[in-house]
């Protein structure tokens, strides 16, 4: 079997922890990621079937989820209570491999949580939005949940409806509209952790790769670390520049007709029309 600290998938998580902590956006345990994997990729390095031990799926509690969809799935996942700092240092501890079981009210451990430690406590809330963007995207792999500053600071002075939350982010950076084309679903503030927020999540990835956690973070979703980093980190600079001129009178905008300029020249085909307000 080849060194699993060497496998591209870990040491693409690794480094996206480390890009995660040090813009800020991860302080102490906040946030978590999970990567779904292919069975083929991870039998080059662990036996898939024999597991270290058995973990009930839950939440900060137990919780009702319904995962079967995802049984047999395998997933690269952050550890609960876990330092994003640490993850590159010693993945084996603050990292795990876990497989869906039966009926997917646990998982089987195959590799790390080395400490006796589990997956994330919003692993429910990962899972079902998992399940949300499969069926809109087959190909999506990863979901990223995070504290960007910025990106929260705006939760606290702008209103949070979908429409005016994305078309201020959209107006800050010119490309922002063809990177989230489809907006940002927001979410009030709910207790993290549970199922109903895991719920309510994955409703809202039926329709966006991006979900704002009202005072808390936001959730990402996409095909690779790097696209769902990416989105990420493009609200996140939105973010900035509105908190940086928010309290500033307002000389200059990027209208409406110009996004859509935009998005004819980059050929984007589905974006949210009614969050612009075109003549
Ligand atoms: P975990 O340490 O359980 O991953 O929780 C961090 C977090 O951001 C909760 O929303
Ligand atoms: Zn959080």
């Amino acid at each position: 079997m080849k060194d699993i600290l060497k496998a591209k998938f870990m040491r693409e998580m690794c480094a996206t922890a480390s890009n995660m902590y040090r813009l800020g956006w991860d302080e102490r345990n906040g946030g978590n990621i999970s990567y779904m994997l292919e069975e083929r990729e991870v039998a080059e390095y662990l036996d898939t079937e024999k597991a270290l031990r058995e973990i009930p799926v839950m939440g900060v509690n137990s919780v009702e989820a319904d995962l079967s969809p995802l049984e047999g799935r395998i997933f690269l996942v952050t550890g609960t209570g876990k330092y994003f700092k640490n993850v590159e240092k010693d993945p084996a501890v603050n990292l795990g491999i876990v497989k869906i079981g039966k009926g997917g009210k646990s998982v089987r451990l195959l590799w790390g949580f080395e400490d006796g430690g589990r997956p994330t406590s919003e692993f429910p809330a990962h899972m079902m939005s998992h399940i949300a963007r499969l069926k809109v995207d087959p190909e999506n792999r990863v979901i990223m949940h995070s504290h960007p500053t910025y990106t929260l600071a705006m939760n606290f002075v702008h209103e949070l409806d979908e429409k005016s939350f994305t078309h201020t982010l959209w107006e800050m950076c010119t490309e922002c509209i063809v990177v989230f084309p489809e907006g940002v679903g927001v979410l009030p503030w709910m207790l993290c952790g549970t199922s109903e927020i895991g719920a309510a999540t994955a409703r809202k990835m039926e329709e966006f790769r991006l979900v704002v956690w009202a005072m808390h973070g936001i959730y990402g979703a996409g095909k690779t670390l790097d696209e769902t980093f990416g989105l990420i980190e493009t609200v996140e600079k939105a973010a900035q520049i509105y908190m940086l001129t928010a309290h500033l009178p307002r000389k200059n905008t990027i209208k409406d007709e110009d996004m859509l300029k935009l998005l004819q020249l980059f050929g984007v085909k589905n974006y949210r029309k009614d969050f612009l307000d075109l003549k």
